[in-house]
């Protein structure tokens, strides 16, 4: 196991009716400003639960924020606060709304440049408005995580930035507020954890025996109770235990003292930022083949992954499990509903120039646990992917 240092310092309250709890967790007298999406929070009457719920706070309202945030749109939000001084914010939503808030949280102490340069620049975020999020939508852990991906749209961009001084103080997880989702978000969630998990576990053995045995489970989770959520949308325990194992694939646990991967991620958020596919389809177009073309320096947890995930017979000869590993992957995506080629999106050949270029733009040249992504790589992923 490597060395490794652990913090998350958001709490969790979870389960049914916890909205509640709202207003013991703000800060009394804070002014607050909650932050939504494209309206389904009103439509699903969960701002009107919150509004009652905080009645008692000074409130305001920002609504708007699209999938993939992005930074144009967030900039608005920014000059809000400026003008009207909230000193709390509350996310309500998806991924897209609690990374906004990240940003958004951080970019309004920042007045010495352009707060894209937190971003771009990497710079040290020392200071961040306090936040925490009503969680809509289990896929990208970002309720429990100090990671945010934001898109310029002006620049065609879509990065990521992290920082301590963004963690949500608290982050209300009720399973129930994810009843309404339509059929190809919960797929999507499905599938971005499952990639969450594999980027941090499907890279070479360390002997972390424990986070292989937790990343197992949630992938086994994951496998047992997706289909379930598309067949019986209103099951609890089916959304509590999906619920739950998304937010533990990317809160840092699993991940700590293992060797990670995240090529998949950085180009499909390349993906998005040029044909603006959603964020899980992007990686289940590029997960299979970034599995078969990085197969030899991943075949002891492929093989490991194959049987324990799989079920695959252990006297199989090694190759035919990491084939079969690999299959039953991109399978498990489609039964979901998830399309796992550029063609069941319109696209073709042209995408793969296109995305290599925006890789190297951003530096994005020597991805994987070992660095040995290199451009040519993802090359012979995409032409895979098609
Ligand atoms: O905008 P509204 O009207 O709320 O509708 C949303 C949106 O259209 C809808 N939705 C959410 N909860 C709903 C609901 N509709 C009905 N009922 C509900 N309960 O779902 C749509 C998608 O929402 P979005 O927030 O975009 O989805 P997701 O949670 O998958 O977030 C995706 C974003 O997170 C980033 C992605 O790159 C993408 O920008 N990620 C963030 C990560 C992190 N912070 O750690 C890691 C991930 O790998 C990922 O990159
Ligand atoms: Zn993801």
């Amino acid at each position: 196991m490597q060395k490794f240092q652990f913090v998350n310092p958001t709490k969790i309250i979870f389960g049914k009716g916890q909205i509640l709890q709202l207003a013991k967790e703000i800060p009394s007298g804070s002014k607050v400003l909650v932050l939504y999406g494209g309206g389904s929070v009103k439509k699903t009457g969960l701002l009107e639960s919150i509004k009652e719920v905080l009645k008692d706070y000074q409130l305001g309202e920002f609504g708007g924020i699209e999938p993939n945030p992005t930074y144009e749109t967030l900039m608005k939000a920014v000059e809000l606060i400026r003008k009207e001084n909230y000193d709390f914010l509350l996310a309500v939503g998806g991924g897209s709304v609690i990374d906004g808030t990240k940003f958004i949280a951080a970019a309004v102490p920042f007045t010495q440049g352009d707060p894209w340069e937190i971003i771009v620049k990497h710079l040290p975020i020392h200071t961040a408005l306090p936040f925490a999020t009503v969680l809509t939508l289990p896929a990208t852990g970002s309720e429990m995580n100090s990671g945010a991906v934001i898109t310029r749209k002006a620049l065609q961009a879509k990065l990521a930035f992290m920082s301590g001084a963004v963690f949500p103080r608290f982050s209300i997880l009720d399973p129930m507020y994810t009843y309404t989702l339509p059929q190809k978000q919960i797929a999507n969630g499905v599938v971005d954890a499952f990639i969450h998990v594999m980027e941090q576990y499907m890279t070479y053995p360390v002997a972390g025996k424990v986070q292989d045995r937790f990343s197992e489970g949630l992938l086994m989770t994951l496998v047992e109770e997706g289909p379930k959520a598309l067949e019986d949308p209103e099951n609890y325990d089916v959304r509590a235990n999906l619920m739950w194992t998304a937010t533990l694939a990317l809160n840092g646990l699993i991940g700590s003292g293992v060797p990670q991967d995240w090529s998949t991620h950085m180009v499909g958020h390349e993906i998005t930022a040029l044909y603006g596919l959603d964020h899980a389809q992007t990686l289940a177009i590029v997960l299979p083949s970034m599995l078969e073309v990085m197969k030899e320096e991943k075949s002891a947890k492929l093989i490991q992954y194959g049987e324990r995930i799989w079920n695959l017979a252990a006297d199989l000869p090694a190759a035919d499990k990491s084939r079969l590993a690999i299959g039953k992957t991109r399978n498990f995506f489609e039964s979901m509903g998830v399309k796992t080629r550029f063609s069941d999106y319109g696209l073709g050949d042209e995408v793969i120039e296109k995305i290599i270029a925006s890789l190297e733009i951003h530096g994005m040249v020597k991805l994987g646990e070992k660095g040995t992504v290199s451009p040519q790589v993802v090359r012979q992923v995409l032409k895979l992917s098609l």
